[in-house]
């Protein structure tokens, strides 16, 4: 088949690919250079970092199938993939895992003033007693989504000793019994962000989730909390957010997803010394590229196997 893709995916599985298909390479390429490369497209494959309207979708009349190598769909219009009959393959399990531990490495690291300890012991001094932190056992973890990611997060912090409260985008009391046999407190939004000591995101960017965190959500949020944001960017308001940390509302956050990523952009939360910057790493382990990689090569063998 003739495929495009469109975002770095494990080498291991561009080469396989290769093998058996025609395979174009272009990885976060602008509009202008993706048009053209579609026009004779079957499969496109393509991770977060790139946009799919429907103005460049219409460039790909031949398009079959979408394989989106990761979970948020916020970058593909869905409804030109359904409208036109497009098979779309999300796979969010491996980045789960990935995304999960990573919440938990920003909510250590935010505790322990991880990058503040490095950045002062690499200049020789020896700040000791201005590092304070603190424990996240005992501590209750809020997680604003338990879906995927956020069930992995909330089982971690139930295994560090923290005390679960999470929500999610329907509840019902079955939901919040099957829940709390894993140790999460199933509450509405307020009650996650006004009860707890770290705050986790992780909804998909939607309508309904735009600004979640906004200046009247952040006032919610206990003062002295953490929040960590690896969802997307959009969800958060980052000047609200911005201005809850100058008015030391908020201990400190960490956020992986931004309201604008790329090369060149520079955070409005960029210098703030309690807060974590990262270029959307979340599912960027090898472990993990590596059993998209082995999915993708899966999903190509079933599209193409014939047909009883
Ligand atoms: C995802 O949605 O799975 C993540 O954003 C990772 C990615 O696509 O790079």
């Amino acid at each position: 088949m003739k495929i495009l893709i469109a975002s770095s995916i494990h080498p291991q599985a561009i080469a396989t690919l290769g093998e058996k298909h025609d395979v174009v390479c272009a990885f976060n390429a602008k509009e202008e250079v993706l048009k053209p490369l579609l026009s004779d497209r079957e499969v496109l494959i393509f991770r977060s970092g790139i946009k799919f309207t429907a103005d460049v979708l219409e460039c790909a009349p031949d398009l079959k199938i979408i394989i989106r190598a990761g979970s948020g769909v916020d970058n593909i219009d869905l409804n030109y993939v359904n409208q036109h009959g497009i098979s779309l393959v999300r796979i969010p399990g491996p980045g789960a895992k990935a995304v999960a531990e990573l919440s938990f490495a920003y909510m250590l690291a935010l505790a322990r003033n991880v990058l503040e300890a490095n950045r002062l012991t690499h200049q020789g001094h020896w700040a000791k007693n201005e590092l304070t932190g603190y424990l996240l056992t005992g501590k209750v973890l809020g997680v604003v989504g338990v879906g995927n990611i956020g069930s992995r997060v909330a089982h971690l912090g139930t295994a560090w000793g923290m005390r679960v409260l999470g929500c999610v985008e329907n509840p019902s009391s079955a939901r919040a019994e099957e829940f709390s046999k894993t140790g999460v407190q199933l509450v509405d939004c307020d009650q996650v962000l006004a009860g707890s000591d770290f705050v986790t995101l992780h909804v998909p960017l939607k309508t309904s989730t735009h600004y979640l965190i906004n200046a009247q959500s952040l006032a919610r949020i206990k003062k002295g909390a953490f929040l960590v944001n690896l969802a997307r960017g959009g969800v958060v308001d980052e000047l609200a957010l911005l201005d809850a940390l100058k008015a030391g509302h908020l201990k400190g956050a960490a956020l992986d997803t931004h309201e604008a990523e790329g090369e060149g952009i520079v955070s409005p939360l960029a210098g703030l010394p309690n807060v974590i910057l990262s270029p959307h790493i979340g599912a960027g382990t090898f472990d993990t590229q590596l059993e998209i990689g082995e999915i993708i090569l899966k999903e190509m063998s079933a599209f193409t196997a014939p047909q009883n």
